[in-house]
Formats: structure tokens, sequence, C-alpha cells
């Protein structure tokens, strides 16, 4: 075996060479794998021993891309695109052995080659989408001309990786393997032996033709990936060049992905892509703790209270193969929180997401019981049970004297004090947060609230347990709301507050819409219940005339057929109603508030700037280390736009100082000096600094 330099070896063995990359963590196409790649490359081809090639890496994957740390910086040669033409031209076959996850840049490299065999688990695709560019080194090209143009617009507009055994039906790949590298010198042996042709996978024009025929199907097919995608550049911009596969030579073809490419990489929308994704892989990162700290196994679950959240946290422990016990007061609670987990399960499979062997499986995972003895065997306890103080306590009091040592103790609270919680245990050190978002099956983020006392095992394990149960996970600090709901509480105030100075629900919704949520905040409102907000506005003392009422007049939303809107007839969709805007003009004039046209440049301002001045705060708290956190929590729990990349990021874009004014004036013209610029604004704002300055270093994703 040669070393052809630190990353990549050549080792001829009976005619075939076999050429592979160790570059951990995920083989990224990195500038050493490049240069390595191709000197190995020229070796094998020069080499009159060697007939036929196999390509492959050491690690846990195939290439999983391009480096992502590279973008923006200037590119050292060889390209990708000058590696995978130098495979494609190669006289001798090249047959890619692939396992792991080959995706964007990794799969590029194995349809630059003659052919490709992979493991049974393995999963390709091209991801570049969900970075904001397009697959840039042929991908949007060759994918086309094996699969057909409807096939992979759908694939690169969605960006999901497909299993082995659809590229396979699907022609990415040749065949399935059981003994990877072995498998792929035989198949290669194979090739030699049958005398087989090599034809280049640009040279395939059998699918392309049909396109060329039929462009009607792939325009429908292109038209449906790009659904609910407006204002996103990504996605059309892939669905352009995958169009350019057939209706221009390869050659054009690839000129004007490049270019594509290059536009967008360059451009805020990736930008913001590449930092959440950067950013959510930080978030579980605990900067203060020792290194070897580990988490605790994670074998069995409880989870206390079987209503929906609990109900959705047993789901998640069970789609992860964790077996998992419910814990209710009664039978007939119990019996209730099961069925309702039944049903979740059988809508999926109605809607063909879930294979009805595998919902068996899962079923099967999650049992119930009254009997509080089954925390006595444990790992993890989650308790979910209604928002009531006295209750946690009592609950975690119980869960102190019958769990063993070293259980981790967490409370799905999305309000309480972690700690006060804490104290109601000996052993407060086990005890953190955990706070799924509704429903806790389906929204991926999760806030670990680490307490004045827990432990870092404790943390580890909580974060472990978020991994295991395929959430983003994100470390914050113990104060009212966390991170998310505490910067949700201020754009709820200015909810409010628009109602009356004379915008209707339908403005700011729209508003905020258009910016990229995927749904406004009365509409939301109006699906979460508006009797939820209520109820703690009255807890707490605090008022607000418009939402109030409509509460009192019976308007919850959508359950009620009535709430911000209308919804007629079991409707979902929300229609607006006058008699909303009459309400608050009466609440208005009652309050000596004067109502006037609202801009929509207003609206986005007043729905995004308060957010990002608790954010602020939040910071100089120290509730989130990092600004990027905060992104990745409003990212992932409360459908903020990934290619705004946050609040923070999207604050860095517009400048602290711009910013701080609009603040000032909004505090102003509503008296509220909760309004007013943080410290910390004020600070970035008077240095012409920037959030992403804040907190821990990280890696650079410009
Ligand atoms: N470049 C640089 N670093 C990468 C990377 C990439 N393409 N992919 C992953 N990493 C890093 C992560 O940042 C992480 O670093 P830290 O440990 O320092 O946080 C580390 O590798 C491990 O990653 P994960 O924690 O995500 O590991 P995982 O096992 O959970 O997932 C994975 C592995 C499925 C490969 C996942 O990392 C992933 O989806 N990566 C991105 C794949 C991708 O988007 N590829 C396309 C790149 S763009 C491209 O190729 C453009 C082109 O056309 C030329």
């Amino acid at each position: 075996m040669v070393h052809i330099n630190p990353v990549t070896t050549l080792d001829v063995t009976d005619g075939i060479a076999v050429i592979k990359v160790n570059n951990p963590p995920v083989n990224a196409l990195g500038h050493a794998v490049r240069e390595g790649l191709f000197e190995a490359l020229t070796q094998a081809v020069a080499d009159a021993d060697v007939k036929a090639i196999v390509l492959g890496c050491d690690g846990r994957t195939f290439f999983a891309g391009a480096d992502i740390t590279e973008f923006g910086r200037p590119l050292q040669p060889p390209g990708l695109q000058e590696v995978i033409a130098a495979f494609e031209a190669s006289p001798k076959p090249i047959v890619a052995a692939i396992f792991g996850t080959a995706l964007g840049g990794g799969l590029e490299l194995a349809l630059g080659c003659h052919f490709r065999v992979a493991s049974a688990d393995a999963r390709v695709g091209l991801p570049e989408v969900k970075l904001g560019i397009l697959p840039g080194a042929g991908g949007t090209q060759r994918l086309p001309r094996l699969v057909g143009p409807e096939k992979a617009v759908a694939m690169i507009v969605a960006g999901a990786p497909v299993t082995a055994k659809a590229a396979l039906a699907d022609g990415v790949i040749d065949e399935i393997v059981a003994d990877l590298i072995p498998g792929a010198i035989a198949f290669a042996q194979n090739v030699l032996a049958e005398g087989k042709t090599l034809v280049k996978v640009r040279d395939r024009d059998e699918k392309l033709a049909a396109a060329r025929e039929n462009p009607a199907g792939f325009e429908a097919a292109a038209k449906a990936a790009l659904k609910k995608l407006a204002g996103v550049e990504a996605p059309a911009a892939c669905a352009q060049s995958v169009r350019n596969s057939f209706t221009l030579p390869f050659e054009e073809g690839l000129k004007a992905e490049r270019d594509l490419f290059l536009k967008l990489v360059t451009g805020d929308q990736s930008l913001a892509q590449r930092h959440i994704f950067f950013s959510e892989r930080e978030a579980a990162k605990v900067p203060d703790m020792p290194a070897g700290v580990k988490s605790a196994a994670l074998k069995k679950a409880v989870v206390i209270g079987g209503g929906t959240m609990g109900g959705g946290i047993a789901m998640c422990f069970a789609n992860a193969g964790v077996p998992v016990t419910i814990v209710e007061t009664t039978d007939e609670f119990l019996q209730k929180g099961l069925d309702r987990i039944k049903s979740t399960y059988a809508v999926s499979v109605e809607r063909g997401a879930l294979k009805q062997d595998a919902m068996d499986k899962r079923l099967a995972l999650i049992a119930g019981t009254t009997d509080w003895n089954v925390i006595a065997d444990t790992d993890i306890v989650i308790e979910a049970v209604f928002e009531e103080f006295a209750l946690k306590k009592e609950i975690f009091g119980k869960l102190d004297k019958i769990a063993k040592p070293g259980t981790l103790l967490a409370s799905n609270t999305s309000t309480l004090d972690v700690d006060a919680i804490a104290a109601a245990t000996s052993r407060p050190e086990d005890v953190v947060g955990m706070h799924f978002f509704s429903p806790a099956n389906v929204m991926k983020l999760l806030e670990i609230v680490r307490g004045e006392k827990s432990s870092f095992p404790a943390i580890a394990t909580a974060v472990a347990a978020g991994k295991l149960l395929a959430k983003i996970p994100v470390i914050v600090g113990n104060c009212d709301g966390f991170v998310g709901n505490r910067m949700l509480a201020r754009r709820t105030t200015e909810c409010e507050r628009l109602l009356l100075e004379g915008a209707a629900p339908q403005d700011v919704d729209a508003v905020v819409q258009k910016f990229g949520f995927p749904m406004g905040p009365y509409a939301m409102g109006d699906l979460a219940g508006l009797d939820v907000g209520w109820r703690i506005r009255k807890h707490r003392g605090i008022t607000a005339p418009v939402s109030d009422a409509l509460c009192e007049a019976g308007r919850f939303g959508q359950k009620t057929g009535k709430g911000y809107y209308i919804y007629e007839n079991g409707a979902r969709t929300p229609t607006p109603d006058p008699a909303v805007t009459k309400l608050a003009a009466e609440k208005a004039e009652a309050l000596g508030v004067n109502r006037r046209n609202i801009t929509e440049q207003e609206i986005l301002e007043r729905m995004t700037y308060p957010m990002i001045n608790e954010a602020a705060r939040i910071l100089e708290e120290r509730i989130a280390v990092r600004a990027s956190d905060i992104d990745v929590v409003w990212a992932y729990g409360y459908g903020w736009p990934v290619w705004r990349g946050g609040p923070c990021f999207y604050a860095d874009l517009i400048g602290a100082k711009a910013i701080c004014e609009a603040l000032e004036h909004y505090a102003e013209i509503t008296g509220d000096a909760g309004l007013k610029p943080a410290k910390l604004l004020l600070d970035l704002a008077a240095s012409g600094g920037k959030f992403a300055d804040i907190g821990v270093a990280k890696k650079a994703a410009a």
C-alpha cells in the first residue's frame, strides 16, 4: 500500500487498484482529499499493472460532500469538478464502493465513476439545497441522465437522501454488495472479464430523450417539488439546472450549473443556511463541560403523564427503538393516552409515511402502568404532566424516593423554575429541564434546561437522549420562558398592540408569512387555542384587551370555529373577520390609542426587533451561551425560515445601530420601556460589532 498523502492510500493487488480516503469525521472532500484523489488516480491510470480501479473510504462513511468550511474562501486546486472529470475520463473502469452516506460532492464523485456498488444500509443524496446551494459538481447534470429529470428534480429540490434499495431501483447504483470492498473488487473483475464497454454517465441520453419529448412531465414534477418554496432561491435554481440537463449540451449544462452555484454560494440565503448547519451541531456543546464526561446508558425510559405531550415523547422513544413506559394516575387516563398514540401512528400509516409492521413494532415498545414502582428500574424519567408547580413538586419528590441513583430526572416544563423543581429532590444534580415542542413526536427542537445544580453527566445524558430521539438539543439556562418562549412573549405583546394601533390580523400574518414563517402569529394562535394564553395571562395578572375580549366571547380559535379569524364548517384556512377589526377599534378608542395606517416595514420590525432585543438580554444573562444557539431555537422550534438564519443572524445583516434606533422609536410611541434597546445591543451598535462574535468561538461557516 502506498500513502499518496496523509489522507489517501493506493493499493494495487492482482490488477485492481484500491484508492482509499480517510479524512475523519465524514470524509469531506477538502483540499487534501481532492489532491490525494487526483494523484492516486493519475498513478493508477499510469500503472500498466492496473486494469481497474475501486474508489472507497475508511471511517464511518463514503464522502459526505464538499468541505463546507471551505465555502466562501478562495478554492485551492484541484477543484472537485476537475477531480470528477479526471475519474470520468479514466480509460480503466472505476467502481465506487459506497457505504454510510454518499452525499453532495460525494455522490457527484461517484456519478463520475463508471459503476457504483453500495452496502445495503448506505444512503445517497444531493442535500445541497439544504445549504442554500445546488449540487455544483455535475450532480444536476449527471443524476437526471441516470434516473430521469422528473425523479432528479424531486430528489434534488427535496435534498433528502434515498436508501441503497431505492437507489438501485432507480439506477443510481448498479449493485448492493454484502462485503463492500471485496464486493466492489469482484464487480470490477467481472467488468473486466465480460469486457464491458465503459459508458460515461454524461454520455447517457435515454432518459433525457424521453424528457425532451415530454417536457410537460418534467414541468409538472418541478412545480410539485417547488410548491410552498416561494422566496427561497436554491430550490428554483436546482430545478432550472435539472431542466438544463435535457435542454442544453452536457458541457453547457455543467457551466450553467457552476454559474448558479457561484451565485448562490455567495448569497445571504446560503450563508444563513450554512450558519444554521454548523450552529445546530454547536448548540449541544457545553463550553465548560470537562473532557471525558460520559452520558448514562439509555436502555429504558419512563414518561410521567400520558397526555398529548407525554404521549408524543413516548412515541419519540419508541421511534428510536427504546422501550418506554407511560405512568398515569388512572387506568382510564392511561387507556386514553395509549389510544391517542395508536391513532397518531395509524394516521401516518394511512398517509403512507409509516409501514404497518413498523407501527406494530413501535407500539410494542410502549407500555403503560399506574404503578410508580416501574421508575425503580429506568435510566431516564421525563415528567410531562399539567403545568402546575405543586403537582410537579410532588412528582419529583416521589421520583426521588423510587428512582435508582443516577437516573436522569427531567421535567418537560415550558414555564416553571427548574431549580425549584430540582429542590423537591435530594439529588438536584440529576435534574434537568427537557422542553419539548408540540407535537413532541414531530418538532425537532429540544431546549435542555441546565439548572443551577445540574451535573455534567446529567446534561450529557440529556443531550444524548435528545440526539437519540432525533431532536436538535440546545442547552439553555433557567429563566421564565427559557429562550424560545421568552422571546415569543415579546412578539405576542406587539401582536396585541398592533391590533389596537390599526393593523388587522391578516395584515400582520401576511407580512410574517412573506418573511418566510410557515404561519403568521394570529393564525398560529388560533391553531394552538387562544384560551391557553388567556389562562396564563389571568394567572399572571396581565391583560390583552382585544385577545381577552375574544376569549370572553368564547372565541378560542379553530376549535371553536372563531378566534382572530373565522373558520366556517370546520375549515382550517382562516377567513378574516371584520368584527375583530371593529372590536380592536372599540378597545383602542376606550384606551385612547390613536389608530393609523401601519406600513409593512413597521409590522416586520415590530415582529422581529423586540425579539432580537430580548435575545440580547438572554445573552447578557448567559441564558444562552452563543447567539447562534438562539438562532437554532427559532429555526427549529418556531418556524423562523432557515434561509434567514435565525433572529441573531438576521440582526447582524441589518446592523445593531438601525435596530437600536427603531427600538427607541417604538419604546417612545408605545410608552413601553421594555422596548428600549438592551445594553448588549447598544454596545454592538456603538462598536459596530455583531451577534456572531458573541459567545463561544465556532467553526467559520462563511
Ligand atoms: N463539510 C465539513 N464538515 C462537515 C461536513 C461537510 N460536508 N459534513 C459534516 N461535517 C462535520 C460536522 O460539522 C461535524 O463537525 P463537529 O463534530 O466539529 O461538530 C462532524 O462533521 C460530524 O457531523 P454530524 O455531527 O452531522 O455527524 P452525523 O454522523 O450525525 O451526520 C452526515 C453525518 C449525515 C454526513 C451529516 O454531517 C451531513 O448531513 N453533512 C452534510 C452533508 C452535505 O450537506 N453534503 C453536501 C455538501 S455541499 C457539496 O457537496 C457541494 C457540491 O456540490 C460540491
